[in-house]
């Protein structure tokens, strides 16, 4: 069984990312000033501490190198791959397991877009109270949802969502929490789309999940796939490959990392995918 929540992974990717506040400007990947805010209990506390953020920087780089290389790097893509989608045109987004996700709070150009946050009730609860705090936003929705059982399409439809408007969809830090048969439908719900929409996600890659198979029991992941594979698995689903990254591209892509003393080691990867155009 997984030692770490499904739900607390959430809380994880949010700290890592309040971290990089402490990063100076030249080697920081990207500027986060809502994840730490939307942290409570002793998380909260430790985002509103500096003292406390750097022992935690310490420590998560001794106990688990290469974690939070991962959590910023994934960050840094998934925001750059966005950024691109909405200046190609999307003007809905969905995150899909949104989480802690700040982007639709610190990213200027998400205010120009209409955005749906699924998750498990659960998680959405504590988020909505954490935002509560936050300026107020009009372009925000919430749609509390297990994305293994509730239809994405009723779901949004009955909620405003034009499926044939172009659409960006953030799949981010989920798919390896669920086997791979409960991802499909997410898969096949975000090939339908209106074409052009993209889909960000990021993935395990099958090595890492067979060859971490301790990690993978801890952290309760549940499926991985090969990156040879992902295009067809992405086009079986209506989906173009674009591209994907892993821990390799990040040095060449963000120069910041250089003299920067981050573990990096390969754990997810990040892949964008396009809707094809109707012939
Ligand atoms: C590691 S967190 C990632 C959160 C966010 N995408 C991010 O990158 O900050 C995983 C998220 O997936 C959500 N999740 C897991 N299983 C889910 C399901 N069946 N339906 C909806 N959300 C789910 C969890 O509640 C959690 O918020």
């Amino acid at each position: 069984m997984a030692l770490v929540r499904v739900e607390t992974t959430a809380v994880a990717v949010a700290l890592m990312r309040a971290l990089e506040s402490d990063v100076p400007a030249g080697h920081r990947l990207f500027d986060d000033p809502v994840s730490g805010r939307l942290l409570t209990g002793l998380p909260g506390l430790v985002a509103r501490h500096r003292s406390a953020r750097v022992a935690l920087g310490r420590l998560a780089e001794t106990a688990m190198p290469g974690i939070r290389g991962t959590a910023v790097c994934r960050t840094r893509v998934v925001d750059d791959w966005c950024r691109d989608a909405l200046a190609a045109g999307a003007r809905q987004v969905v995150v899909v397991g949104a989480g802690l996700d700040s982007r639709p709070y610190r990213i200027a150009e998400f205010a120009a877009a209409r955005v749906w946050e699924l998750d498990l009730p659960g998680t959405q609860a504590r988020k909505r109270a954490a935002l509560a705090l936050l300026p107020a936003t009009t372009n925000i929705r919430y749609l509390p949802a297990d994305v293994t059982t509730d239809p994405l399409d009723a779901l949004l439809a009955a909620d405003g969502f034009d499926a044939s408007a172009p659409t960006l969809v953030v799949f981010e830090a989920v798919a390896q929490y669920l086997p791979a048969p409960a991802v499909a439908p997410t898969l096949e719900w975000a090939g339908s789309l209106a074409p052009g929409s993209r889909l960000v996600l990021t993935y395990l890659p099958e090595r890492v999940w067979r060859q971490r198979a301790r990690a993978s029991r801890r952290y309760g992941w549940l499926s991985a796939y090969d990156p040879a594979r992902l295009g067809a698995v992405l086009a079986g689903h209506g989906l173009t490959l674009l591209q994907d990254v892993g821990v390799e591209d990040y040095p060449d892509r963000y120069p910041q990392l250089r003299g920067r003393r981050l573990a990096l080691r390969e754990i997810e990867r990040v892949a964008v995918a396009e809707v094809a155009a109707s012939v």
